[in-house]
């Protein structure tokens, strides 16, 4: 038997005829930015995160920059954030002009561990990154309170834990902001690149609607003035009269912004995904609980199925192995596809070495990189597919 990491294929074939006449209406519609869909998605998600706005862009790591200036983290700012994560979280980051300040995570959830982040607060820190790796949401509450002791913004890297849930609220409405991805392998999934901010502070929403459009028209005034920019106010300034091809709110500009619009296309598919994602989550929670019941006595350290009250939505079930290439390597002669997330820790990656961390620096981090071995868990993964990796696991280990 074969067993791939991920299927694309089979959510597709499953939800194709909605996806396709969703689609075919698009394209017959000819509006393919900013579309109707878009406003009816940013209102669906926001309902169903419990936020006031959601914003959509271009794709995770734009959210993550958008919100990063939303929040005025600035050149020269620290932010603290994971160093067990995908690379855009740090690089988001370093785009933005700022430093990224990478403190130990917690073994067990593999997040930023709250007890090392007050150890690395300085005057120049603005800001804190916490990621919901896998999609186990961080400790919010404890890292929240840090943040306000040190009048610090809170920018959650939620693009792995859409429908995760912590202590009652959903993943990505627990910091200041929240940054979602929908990369075609993530929870919530487009048909290409896609992203969006969450949030409950009206200024950040401004701010974000602003900066992800070129900062133009009467959105763009109100970010310039929130930044302290004294914009005139665009009703008196505008040049020229608008017609039919002259829009003089859209071509005046008031801050240097970006183009991350999210396609009408890929919101069009994403309100499709978004009926079933709960019912997807719950499929790949049924396979978490799986696992957890066939490998539960092996030398292997499995994620908790429900740490401290949290719902993870297991964007990926990662094991501990302390034969990590051993195992990769058994379970691909068996057909069976891994993930080896993340091999490089970010403090270790080339790019940041002018920071000064070294192998040793942040131990936790670098043993779960040396450690972590994800198996599928999609929620289109068979029972029968589930065994026979189990079955292969528990194979390694009694060879072994
Ligand atoms: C934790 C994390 N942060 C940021 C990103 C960036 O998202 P995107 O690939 O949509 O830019 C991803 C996803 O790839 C991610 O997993």
């Amino acid at each position: 038997m074969k067993v791939p990491f991920f299927n694309l294929e089979r959510q597709y074939r499953a939800l194709q005829p909605e996806l396709e006449q969703r689609v075919v209406e698009t394209l017959r519609g000819c509006s393919f930015i900013e579309g109707p869909a878009v406003k009816a998605l940013e209102a669906e998600l926001a309902e169903y995160l419990g936020v006031r706005h959601a914003v959509t862009c271009g794709n995770g790591t734009d959210a993550l920059k958008l919100a990063l200036r939303a929040c005025r983290v600035r050149a020269g700012d620290e932010v603290i954030t994971s160093p067990f994560t995908f690379f855009a979280s740090a690089e988001a980051i370093a785009a933005v002009g700022a430093v990224p300040v990478f403190t130990d995570i917690d073994p067990v959830t593999l997040n930023l561990d709250p007890a090392r982040i007050e150890a690395a607060v300085t005057p120049r820190t603005r800001a804190i990154m916490p990621v919901d790796i896998f999609g186990v949401p961080a400790d919010m509450d404890a890292i929240n309170q840090i943040a306000n002791r040190h009048h610090l913004a809170v920018v959650e890297d939620a693009c792995q834990a859409i429908g995760a849930e912590y202590r009652g609220r959903k993943a990505g409405a627990l910091g200041d902001v929240g940054c979602f991805s929908f990369y075609p392998t993530k929870n919530l999934a487009a048909f290409g690149d896609g992203g969006m901010i969450a949030t409950d502070d009206d200024g950040i929403a401004t701010l974000c609607r602003a900066l992800k459009a070129h900062g133009n028209g009467k959105t763009g005034a109100k970010a310039a003035r929130l930044l302290g920019l004294d914009a005139d106010d665009p009703e008196l300034t505008v040049v020229g009269q608008a017609d039919g091809l002259y829009d003089p709110f859209k071509y005046y500009n008031y801050l240097v912004g970006d183009n991350s619009r999210l396609d009408t296309l890929q919101a069009e598919v994403l309100r499709v995904k978004l009926a079933h994602l709960d019912r997807f989550n719950a499929l790949r929670a049924e396979n978490a609980r799986r696992y957890q019941a066939g490998l539960a006595d092996l030398p292997l350290r499995l994620p908790p199925l429900e740490p401290d009250g949290m719902k993870p939505c297991w964007h990926q079930y990662a094991v501990m192995s302390e034969d990590k290439p051993g195992l990769v390597a058994f379970l691909g002669e068996a057909g069976i596809g891994t993930g080896a997330f993340y091999p490089v820790p970010l403090h270790l990656q080339k790019v940041f070495q002018p920071l000064g961390y070294r192998e040793g620096s942040l131990p936790l981090a670098e043993q779960a990189c040396r450690q972590s071995v994800c198996l599928p868990v999609y929620p289109e993964l068979s029972q029968e597919e589930q065994q026979y990796v189990i079955d292969a696991i528990r194979r390694f280990y009694r060879a072994a």
